[in-house]
C-alpha cells in the first residue's frame, strides 16, 4: 500500500556537485529543479513538451549492460527528477563560463554568430557537447542529425552549422591561411563552405573579379581553441564506486504522486498486480506530456529502468529481441550494426525501423524514450507500430501469473490507445524478425524508380559574401565589420539573464491566467471553490480587482480581464495567484466558469457574410483601372489564401511585477518590445500616473512583433496581481497558453483581377485584401495599410486599385509579425503574377523582369523611387544562381523522373522603411560618461536578438572615437529614455542610431575645448578635465525621421523614408506521391546599404528568410469550427528546423550602395528579407506544374499558403488523387477550418 512505503533520499550530481534531496516530488521535472531549486537558469524552458531542445542537458551514468560510462542529451523539461538517482547531470553552466574559460562548443557558436536572441543557445550548446563527449570527431552528417531535437527561431541555423562544422573530421578547411576569399584545401572535398570543391579550388574562386573588395570571412576558425577531451569534467568517483553495488529499490512520495523503482522483475510484477492502474515510466515522453498538457494524474508510477529483463538485447535465429525498456537510441545503435554486418535482404525490417527512427523526434527524446513506451502508448500516429505490425514482430508479455508471447498483428490494438494487455500485464520484450529475399527492385521501370527512392537531404553548404571595410579604416572602428553579438558569449554559457532567469524574490507569488474556453459567450458565473482547496492558493483576481481602468489595448477596445462577455477562446478572464507555478497552474485549472454561448465568427468567409469588420475598408487607387482592363489582351481573376503564423519566439511572454510600497510605485521586468506601452497600460489599470511605473527590459528571447503590443496583456494582469497581493508576482506563459492567447500573423484572403498584354506587361490590377483581425483591433489597421503599400511588390502597375478590410472575428487578436502585412500583400502579387506567367506561357523570370520598376518611377502611392538598386540585385542573383543553366538541368531532371519534380523561382522584394504611423518615427538616447572614461549608453530600443545593442555600441564607438569595449548597455528602461516607440518596423537602428549619434556628438562638442588644449591626451584625460571644469558628461539625443506623411484621400506624400531591396532564387524538389519537398538551393542578393555589421545583417537575412520559409511552406495553424486553436506547441505546429534549410544557401550583400537616409549609410534589414522565402513557394509551384504536365494539365492553378505536403500532393493531380475526390462542402462537419 502507498501509505506503507517510506520515502527515500535521492542522490545525484549536478556539474560535479553532489545533491541530496529528501523531499522529492515525482511531479517535479529536472528543469524546474535546476532553475528553481539549484538556481541554475542557464537551461531554458521553451516549450515544456520536448519539442524545442532549449532545456537540453547531458546525463552521464555507468551503464552496467555496456560496462562503461555513457553520456547522452535529454530534455530536462520532461525528465522526472526521480529518474536521476545515481546519475550525473551536466548543464551549460558546468562546461565553461565567461568568468573562467569558454568551452570550445560555447566559443564556436558565439564566434560564428550562431546566437542571436540566445534563448535556444544553451540547449544547442549542450546537444553539441553531448555529441562530442561520445564522438570527439563526428562527421558532418552526425552533426546535422544531432540537432534534430533543437529549434532556433532567429538564426536560420546556417551559422550554427557553420561554426560547429569545424569540429567535424571531414571538415577539410584547416582554418589556417584563410585571410581572404578562398580555401587552402584546394582540390579536396568539403571546402570551408562545406560545398564540394573542384580542381579550380574553393568555390569562392569563382568570384575572382570581386576578390579585392568582397569577403566571405564572417569568423576566423584559426582563433578557435581546440577541443581538448581530456579537460572535460570527470564522472563523479562516488558514482563510479556504486557500479558494483546492487541498486536498492526506491520510493518517492509527493503531494499527489508516488514513484516506485523496483530492481527485480518479480518485484515489478507484484507492484503491477497491486497497482494495476499504475503507469510504467521509462522516458516519460508520453506520460510527462499527458500530465502536463492533458491534465492527467497518475498517482502511482513504476519505473522499470533497473530491471535487467527489460533492458537486454539478444540475437536469435529468428531476429533480434529487445527488452521493452531499451531506449530508441540503443535500438538504433544495435540495428545499425546488424545492417552493417548482415546480408541486406535479412535486414530490410531493420532498415525500415532505422528509416522511421531517422525521422523520429531528436536525440534527446530517443535517448530516453523506450521501445515499449512507443508500442504501449498505442498511439495511432506512432512511427514504429506500423512497421512492427507489417513484419509480424513478436511481443512477450508478463504478469505475476506468468508469461505469454503474441504476434503484433491487427488484433493487438483494440481501440484508441488500447491494447490486448490485461491490467496486471506488462510488455517484457519485442522480437524484430529478419526479413526474407524479394525481387522488388527488378520490377520497377526506370522512369518510376523515383517513386521508390527515399527522400533524403544532402549536407548543408553555404557562402556569405559582404563588402570589406575601406582600406585604411582604423582597427578600432568596428562599423562595417562582422563584430560578434555582444551577448553571444554570455548566451552560450547560460549567463545571459532573461526575465524568468531573475532570482525569485522572497514572498514572491506566481500567477496563472484563467482564460475562456468559449469563443463567444456571456460569463454566467465563476466558481473558485475547488481552486481554493489547492495547496498554496492565495487569491483569484478578475476585473473587480482592477483599481483603475479595465479598458486597454492599442485601440482601447479590449478589457484587461473579460468582465461580462468573452470574445475568443483564450480571452483572459482572471488569474490564480499561488505560492508556486505548479500550484497556481493546478488551481487555475480547477476554476469553474459557466457560459451562455453565442455563435462565433471564426473565419474570414463568415466575417464577410456577416459584414463583421473593423472600421471602413482602406483604399489606395491610381490610374484608371477600368480603362486598363479594356486595353489588356488578357484578364485573369483569382483568389489566394495565406494562413497565419505563430511568432514562436523561444522565450514566451514573461513579467515580474514588484510593488514598491510607496506612492503607487511599481517596478516591472518584462519581456517586451514596447516598454512605453507597457508602462501606459499598467498605469491606466492601476490608476496611477505613468511616472510611478518603471518598466525594465534587459533582453528578450525573441520578439518578432509578438511582444510589440500583445505583451501588455500579461504584464497588466501581473501588475494587477502584484497590486492586489502586495507581493512580487511572476508569470511566464506556458507555450500552449502563449500560442492560444497572444495571437499571431494575420491570415489573409486576396481576391484579384489583373489585366495584361500578351508579353506579360501588366496594365491593370484590382485587388481586395481581407485579413482576420481577431477579437480586438490592436495593430490590424496598420498591418492592412502595409499590405496595401506592398500590393505592387516591385512591379510598376499603371492602373491599380487595392481595398483592404480587417475582419472582426472571435479569434485571439492577431498582431504584428515580422513584415507586418507586407509579406501577405506581396504574396498575393506573386500569385497573380504566376497566373499571368502561366497564361502567357512565357518564362517566369522574363515576365517578372519586364514589370520591375526603374529608378525614378512613382509607386502606386506616388512615392518616387530613388537609389533603386533592385535591378542590380536581380541581375546579380541571376548570375550568382546560374539561373539559366540550372533551369535546363531542372527540365532535364523532370523529363527523367515521374514522381519527383524540381522547380525554380526568382522573386524580388521591395520593402518600405518606417512606421506607417508617422509620429512613431522618433527615438531618444542617453549617454553617460564616467570619469574613468567608461560610457553607459541607453537608447529607446530593446534587444531581442537582432543585435541592436551591438550596432548601437558600434555607432557610439565610431562617433566618440573610443573602443567598443569602453561602452556598455545595461538595459532599456522607461526612467532613462521616456516615451519610446516600440522596437519594430525594422527602423530601430535607423532611429536609435541617429539618436545615439546625436547624443555622442553633444558629448564630443563639450569635450572639444579639452581636446584642443591637450591634443595628445587620451579620452580619459579629456573626460577627467571636463569633469574638473564642471562640464556635464551626460547628454541626451533625439531624432525623428523628417518629411514623413501620407494622405490616403489624395494618395500623396511619402509614407516611407526609403526602401530596402532584395532578390532570391530558390530551387526545390518535391515528392509527388507524398507532397514532401526539399529545399535544394537558395541564392540571395540583398541591399542593406553600407552594412553596419555584415554578420548581424546576414544573420537577419537568413533568419528572416527561414522564418518566411516556415510561413509559406511549413507552419499551419489549425482551428476547430468553433474557433479553438488545436496547434498549441511544437508537437503540432512545425517551425523550420535544422533539416529544413536550403542544402546550398548563399547570401550576398550588394556592394557600393550607400543609403543617405540612415545612420552611417546603412539600411534596415529586420523585416525586408522575410518575403524572399516566397521564392521557395513559387519554386514548389513550378515543380507542381511539371507534375501536372504529366497528367496533361497546363495553365494557372491555385496553391494556397502554406504549401504543406497535403496541398502539394493534391495539386499534383494524377490517377491517385482522382481516386479520392474532396467531399462537397456542406455535406460534413470539418474537424478544422481555414480561418
Ligand atoms: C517531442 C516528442 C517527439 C516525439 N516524436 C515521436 C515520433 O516522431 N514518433 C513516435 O512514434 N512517437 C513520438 N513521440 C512519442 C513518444 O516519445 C514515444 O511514444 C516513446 O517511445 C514513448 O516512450 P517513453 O519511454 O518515453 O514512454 P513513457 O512516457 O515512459 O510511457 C508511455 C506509456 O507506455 C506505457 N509503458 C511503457 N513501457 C511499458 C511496458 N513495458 N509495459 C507496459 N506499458 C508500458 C506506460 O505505462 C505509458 O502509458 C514523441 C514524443 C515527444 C515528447
Ligand atoms: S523546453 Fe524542453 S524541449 Fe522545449
Ligand atoms: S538565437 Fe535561437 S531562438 Fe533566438
Amino acid at each position: 500500500m502507498a501509505s506503507e512505503r517510506t520515502t527515500d533520499q535521492l542522490i545525484f550530481f549536478v556539474n560535479g556537485k553532489k545533491v541530496l534531496e529528501k523531499n522529492v516530488d515525482p511531479e517535479t521535472t529536472l528543469l524546474t529543479y535546476l532553475r528553481r531549486k539549484l538556481g541554475l537558469p542557464g537551461t531554458k524552458l521553451g516549450c515544456g513538451e520536448g519539442g524545442c531542445g532549449a532545456c537540453t542537458v547531458m546525463i552521464s551514468k555507468f551503464d552496467n549492460s555496456q560496462k562503461k560510462i555513457v553520456h547522452y542529451s535529454v530534455n530536462a523539461c520532461l525528465f522526472p527528477i526521480c529518474a536521476l538517482h545515481h546519475v550525473a547531470v551536466t548543464t551549460v553552466e558546468g562546461i565553461g563560463s565567461t568568468k573562467t574559460r569558454l568551452h570550445a562548443v560555447q566559443e564556436r557558436i558565439a564566434k560564428s554568430h550562431g546566437s542571436q536572441c540566445g534563448f535556444c543557445t544553451p540547449g544547442i550548446v549542450m546537444s553539441m557537447y553531448a555529441l562530442l563527449r561520445n564522438r570527439p570527431q563526428p562527421n558532418m552528417e552526425e552533426i546535422e542529425e544531432n540537432f534534430q531535437g533543437n529549434l532556433c527561431r532567429c538564426t536560420g541555423y546556417r551559422p550554427i552549422l557553420q561554426g560547429y562544422r569545424t569540429f567535424a573530421k571531414d571538415w577539410s578547411c584547416c582554418g589556417k591561411g584563410i585571410n581572404g576569399p578562398g580555401c587552402c584545401m584546394t582540390g579536396k572535398v568539403g571546402g570551408c563552405c562545406g560545398r564540394k570543391v573542384n580542381d579550380t579550388g574553393c568555390c569562392m574562386n569563382e568570384k575572382e573579379d570581386n576578390a579585392a573588395m568582397v569577403s566571405s570571412i564572417l569568423f576566423n576558425p584559426a582563433e578557435f581553441h581546440p577541443l581538448d577531451p581530456t579537460q572535460e569534467p570527470i564522472f563523479p568517483p562516488e558514482l563510479l564506486n556504486q557500479k558494483d553495488k546492487p541498486q536498492e529499490p526506491l520510493c518517492f512520495k509527493g503531494e499527489r504522486v508516488m514513484w516506485i523503482q523496483p530492481t527485480t522483475l518479480e518485484e515489478l510484477l507484484a507492484l503491477k498486480a497491486q497497482y494495476s492502474n499504475a503507469k510504467l515510466v521509462v522516458g516519460n515522453t508520453e506520460v510527462g506530456i499527458e500530465m502536463r498538457l492533458k491534465n492527467m494524474l497518475y498517482p502511482v508510477i513504476i519505473a522499470p529502468a533497473w530491471i535487467p529483463e527489460m533492458t537486454f538485447v539478444q540475437h536469435t535465429e529468428e531476429g533480434i529481441t529487445f527488452g521493452a525498456a531499451c531506449t530508441l537510441s540503443f535500438v538504433e545503435v544495435v540495428l545499425k550494426k546488424a545492417v552493417a554486418e548482415l546480408p541486406s535482404y535479412k535486414t530490410e525490417l531493420f532498415q525500415a525501423v532505422l528509416e522511421q527512427l531517422r525521422w523520429f523526434a531528436g536525440p534527446q527524446i530517443k535517448n530516453v524514450a523506450a521501445l515499449g513506451g512507443n508500442i504501449m502508448t498505442a498511439s495511432p500516429i506512432s512511427d514504429l507500430n506500423p512497421v512492427f505490425m507489417a513484419c509480424g514482430s513478436k511481443l512477450t508479455l508478463a504478469s505475476n501469473e506468468g508469461r505469454r508471447t503474441i504476434r503484433m498483428d491487427e488484433n493487438f490494438f483494440t481501440g484508441y490507445r488500447k491494447t490486448v494487455l490485461k491490467p496486471k500485464e506488462i510488455l517484457l520484450s519485442i522480437e524484430m524478425p529478419y526479413s526474407r529475399k524479394n525481387n522488388l527492385d527488378e520490377l520497377v521501370p526506370s522512369k518510376y524508380v523515383s517513386a521508390t527512392e527515399v527522400f533524403h537531404k544532402d549536407l548543408v553548404a553555404n557562402v556569405q559574401l559582404f563588402q570589406e571595410v575601406p582600406a585604411g579604416q582604423s582597427v578600432e572602428d568596428m562599423v562595417g565589420r562582422p563584430m560578434v553579438h555582444l551577448s553571444a558569449a554570455k548566451q552560450a554559457c547560460g549567463e545571459a539573464v532573461y526575465c524568468d532567469d531573475m532570482p525569485c524574490y522572497e514572498n514572491e507569488r506566481y500567477l496563472t491566467l484563467v482564460t475562456s474556453t468559449k469563443a463567444h459567450a456571456k460569463i454566467i458565473s465563476i466558481d473558485t471553490t475547488e481552486a481554493q482547496s489547492v495547496p498554496g492558493f492565495v487569491c483569484f483576481i478578475s476585473a473587480k480587482d482592477i483599481p483603475g481602468s479595465n479598458d486597454t489595448g492599442i485601440a482601447n477596445d479590449e478589457p484587461v480581464f473579460a468582465d461580462n462577455m468573452v470574445t475568443c477562446i483564450g480571452h483572459i478572464i482572471g488569474g490564480v495567484v499561488a505560492d508556486t507555478h505548479e500550484h497556481s497552474r493546478r488551481a487555475a485549472k480547477a476554476v469553474k466558469i459557466k457560459y451562455e454561448e453565442f455563435t462565433p465568427i471564426v473565419t474570414i468567409q463568415e466575417a464577410i457574410e456577416k459584414q463583421s469588420f473593423y472600421k471602413s475598408p482602406r483604399k489606395i487607387e491610381k490610374g484608371d483601372v477600368q480603362n486598363g482592363f479594356e486595353e489588356s489582351d488578357h484578364i485573369v481573376e483569382g483568389e489566394m489564401y495565406i494562413g497565419g503564423q505563430e511568432h514562436f519566439y523561444l522565450e514566451t511572454h514573461c513579467t515580474i511585477a514588484v510593488p514598491k510600497g510607496e506612492d503607487g510605485e511599481m517596478e516591472l521586468f518584462v519581456s517586451t518590445q514596447n516598454p512605453m506601452k507597457t508602462q501606459e497600460c499598467v498605469a491606466s489599470a492601476l490608476g496611477v500616473p505613468a511616472n510611478r511605473i518603471l518598466v525594465r527590459v534587459k533582453r528578450m528571447g525573441g520578439g518578432f512583433g509578438g511582444k510589440e503590443s500583445r505583451s501588455t496583456l500579461l504584464s497588466t494582469a501581473v501588475a494587477v496581481a502584484a497590486f492586489k497581493t502586495g507581493h512580487p508576482v511572476r508569470c511566464m506563459l506556458d507555450r500552449d497558453e502563449d500560442m492560444l492567447i497572444t495571437g499571431g500573423r494575420h491570415p489573409f484572403l486576396g481576391r484579384y483581377k489583373v489585366g495584361f498584354m500578351k508579353n506579360g506587361k501588366i496594365n491593370s490590377l484590382e485587388v481586395s485584401y481581407y485579413s482576420n483581425g481577431g477579437n480586438s483591433e490592436d495593430l490590424s489597421l496598420a498591418v492592412m495599410d502595409r499590405a496595401l503599400f506592398h500590393m505592387d511588390n516591385s512591379y510598376n502597375i499603371p492602373n491599380i486599385k487595392g481595398v483592404g478590410t480587417v475582419c472582426k472575428t472571435n479569434l485571439s487578436s492577431n498582431t504584428a509579425l515580422r513584415g507586418f502585412g507586407g509579406p501577405q500583400g506581396m504574396m498575393v502579387v506573386e500569385c497573380w503574377m504566376s497566373d499571368v506567367i502561366l497564361t502567357c506561357g512565357l518564362p517566369a523570370e522574363q515576365v517578372r523582369k519586364l514589370n520591375l520598376y526603374n529608378e525614378g518611377d512613382l509607386t502606386h502611392f506616388n512615392q518616387k523611387l530613388e537609389g533603386f538598386t533592385l535591378r542590380r540585385c536581380w541581375e546579380e542573383c541571376l548570375v550568382n544562381s546560374k539561373y539559366y543553366a540550372r533551369r535546363k538541368l531542372i527540365d532535364e531532371f523532370n523529363r527523367q523522373n515521374r514522381w519527383k519534380k524540381r522547380g525554380i523561382a526568382i522573386i524580388p522584394t521591395k520593402f518600405g522603411i518606417s512606421f506607417t504611423l508617422s509620429f512613431l518615427n522618433q527615438a531618444g538616447a542617453l549617454v553617460h560618461v564616467y570619469i574613468d572614461g567608461s560610457v553607459l549608453l541607453t537608447h529607446g530600443g530593446t534587444e531581442m536578438g537582432q543585435g541592436l545593442h551591438t550596432k548601437m555600441i558600434q555607432v557610439a564607438s565610431r562617433t566618440l572615437g573610443i573602443p567598443t569595449t569602453s561602452i556598455h548597455i545595461s538595459e532599456t528602461s522607461t526612467n532613462t529614455v521616456p516615451n519610446t516607440s516600440a522596437t519594430a518596423a525594422s527602423v530601430s537602428t535607423d532611429l536609435n542610431g541617429m539618436a545615439v549619434h546625436k547624443a555622442c556628438e553633444t558629448i564630443l562638442e563639450r569635450l572639444e575645448p579639452f581636446k584642443r588644449s591637450n591634443p595628445k591626451g587620451s579620452w580619459k584625460d579629456w573626460v577627467g578635465a571636463a569633469y574638473v571644469k564642471c562640464v556635464s558628461l551626460s547628454a541626451t539625443g533625439f531624432y525623428r525621421i523628417p518629411n514623413l506623411r501620407y494622405d490616403y484621400e489624395k494618395n500623396e506624400g511619402n509614407p516611407f523614408n526609403y526602401f530596402s531591396y532584395g532578390v532570391a532564387c530558390s530551387e526545390v524538389e518535391i515528392d509527388c506521391l507524398t507532397g514532401d519537398h526539399k529545399n535544394l538551393r537558395t541564392d540571395i542578393v540583398m541591399d542593406v546599404g553600407t552594412s553596419l555589421n555584415p554578420a548581424i545583417d546576414i544573420g537577419q537575412i537568413e533568419g528572416g528568410f527561414i522564418q518566411g520559409l516556415g510561413l509559406f511552406t511549413l507552419e499551419e495553424l489549425r482551428y476547430s469550427p468553433e474557433g479553438d486553436l488545436y496547434t498549441r506547441g511544437p508537437g503540432m505546429y512545425k517551425i523550420p528546423a535544422f533539416g529544413d534549410i536550403p542544402t546550398e544557401f548563399y547570401v550576398s550583400l550588394l556592394r557600393d550602395c550607400p543609403n543617405s537616409k540612415a545612420i552611417y549609410s546603412s539600411k534596415a534589414v529586420g523585416e525586408p528579407p522575410l518575403f524572399l522565402s516566397a521564392s521557395v513557394f513559387y519554386a514548389i509551384k513550378d515543380a507542381i506544374l511539371a507534375a501536372r504536365a504529366e497528367s496533361g494539365l497546363t495553365g494557372p492553378f491555385r496553391l494556397d499558403s502554406p504549401a504543406t505536403p497535403e496541398r502539394i500532393r493534391n495539386a499534383c493531380v494524377d490517377m491517385f488523387t482522382k481516386l479520392c475526390p474532396s467531399a462537397k462542402p456542406g455535406t460534413f462537419k470539418p474537424w478544422s477550418v481555414r480561418v
